[in-house]
This record gives C-alpha cells, structure tokens and sequence, in this order.
C-alpha cells in the first residue's frame, strides 16, 4: 500500500461537516479511543445531538461558513 492510499483524507463541506474518509483513532474526552474507518462525518456547526459526529441538523439551521 503506498503512503498516498494510507492517508486519511478530510474534506470540508460547504455549509456542512467534516468528512474523514480512512481509518483514524478518535480520543474522546474521558480519555476513551475508538478506531473508525470508511467514512465519517464530524460535525463543523455546533449544534449536532450527536457529537461529534454530523446529525444532519447543520441543515435545519441553515449553518452558514462563511459568517464571521
Ligand atoms: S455539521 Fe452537521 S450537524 Fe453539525
């Protein structure tokens, strides 16, 4: 496998999550690691019920990325 297909990649979304496709460890804030791969979807807005993963709600809020 070369170096370009073991890297994980992150794309920004516009007005919507992060989306990381490959596998990565995700520390949470109790200390707990969990191993996810495929792709997923990290919330950029704020306001999802399931952190840190995207809802979906970045819609119903119309999250805006461009505002300052
Ligand atoms: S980015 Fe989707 S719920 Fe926050």
């Amino acid at each position: 496998m070369g170096e370009e297909e073991k890297m994980v990649t992150i794309t920004v979304v516009h007005n919507g999550p992060y989306l990381v496709d490959g596998k990565f460890k995700m520390v949470n804030k109790d200390g707990t690691e969990t191993i996810l791969s495929g792709k997923n979807a990290l919330c950029r807005c704020g306001h999802s019920s399931n952190k840190p993963f995207c809802d979906g709600t970045h819609v119903k809020i119309n999250f805006d990325d461009t505002a300052k």
